[in-house]
């Protein structure tokens, strides 16, 4: 099945990998710290401050913080994760937050069409990162799975096992900027049904052993290819460049859209989106002239807000952090020439 094309209410339709993740997961709570949360809610306070969709709920933390500072609001959130969902159902009160299971590009089908704030908060949550079954990280011993949603799509080993040479390189080399990546991408190809690309250990120590020693430095040489086909098997880039005009559509006059990104390739689409929204030119390569240019909202912040010291002291996973924040308006035509 697709992964972008179904969104379950929790009350409505569940998933078997729903009940799957209930029963593997025995609902711990979450682990995951969120980020950035007193700017957003900052934001989310110049709204009107009634209607709230928060598109990656993950541990919940996020949408708990916006339920507690707006009390007479509403949330709407969504996760591809069923894990997250089923967890979130526990904590979040029903009453005021109504729960989907979903890619955040099915934003669009939710049953309420229009925002005071959307959060947007990219990546992996800690939960995910911290459970070796979901074969996200390369520290614990797993399955390389790492699908967000795991009841659709391809695993990682299924990826590496079949897919072209180019999308290999496409994973590696620009989703994981790996420098070393023809090393990775050789190396991956021979060990083609070999087993070795079944487990997060396996696969990790075939990564490393390619990667010449001097090559150690303070991360684990596994970090960036891990990161790349992560990227790759949920197609991360796609659903942000899908979802974020949805997201635009869905905001009220005056609502706040907030995205925090965590890579700088999630962070230039973001960015782009939002000046292009702004009525100022996309890139330096822009060549309309303010007259082509028309404005419907504005940058709340010039340069993306990321976390102080203070913060990736408490959460080191706080420290890739980038926070931008886009505020609705009417329709401007900027005119005028350049
Ligand atoms: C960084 S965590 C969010 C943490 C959350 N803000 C909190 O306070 O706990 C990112 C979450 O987004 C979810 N996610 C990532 N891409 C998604 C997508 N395309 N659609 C829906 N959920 C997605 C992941 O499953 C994960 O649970």
């Amino acid at each position: 099945m697709s992964c972008v094309s179904a969104l379950y209410s929790f009350d409505i339709g569940r998933k078997p990998a729903m009940r799957a993740a209930q029963e593997e997961q025995a609902m711990g709570e979450t682990t995951h710290i969120p980020v950035l949360v007193s700017a957003i809610l900052e934001a989310f306070r110049r709204t009107d401050g009634r209607t709230f969709l928060d598109c990656t709920l993950g541990g919940g933390g996020h949408s708990r913080a916006i339920l507690e500072t707006f009390p007479n609001a509403k949330l709407w959130a969504m996760d591809a994760d069923a894990a997250a969902i089923e967890r979130a159902r526990i904590s979040l009160p029903a009453d005021r937050a109504h729960i989907y299971h979903g890619n955040f590009v099915t934003l669009d089908k939710l049953p309420q069409r229009n925002f005071d704030g959307i959060l947007l908060d990219l990546g992996v949550s800690s939960d995910q990162l911290e459970n070796g079954e979901r074969g996200f990280s390369f520290r614990l011993d797993g399955p390389m799975d790492m699908r967000m949603d795991r009841s659709c799509g391809r695993t990682a080993e299924e990826f590496l096992e079949t897919e072209s040479r180019s999308e290999l390189i496409e994973a590696i080399r620009n989703y994981g900027e790996e420098p070393l990546w023809k090393k990775i991408v050789d190396a991956i190809e021979a060990a083609r049904g070999t087993g070795k690309l079944s487990r997060t250990g396996s696969f990790a120590e075939l990564v490393r052993r390619v990667l010449p020693t001097s090559y150690r430095t303070k991360i684990d040489p596994a970090t960036r290819a891990f990161q790349g086909i992560r990227i790759a098997v949920n197609g991360e880039l796609n659903a942000l460049k899908e979802a974020l005009p949805k997201a635009f559509a869905a905001l009220e006059v005056g609502g706040v859209l907030a995205v925090i990104s965590f890579h700088s390739l999630e962070d230039r689409i973001v960015k782009q989106y939002f000046r292009e929204w702004s009525g100022l030119p996309v890139d330096q390569f822009d060549s309309r002239t303010a007259d082509e240019r028309v404005a419907r909202g504005q940058l709340l912040v010039d340069k993306p807000i990321v976390p102080d010291v203070e913060e990736i002291l408490r959460n080191p996973r706080s420290r890739s952090a980038k926070l931008r924040l886009f505020r609705k308006g009417e329709e401007e035509f900027l005119g005028g020439g350049d």
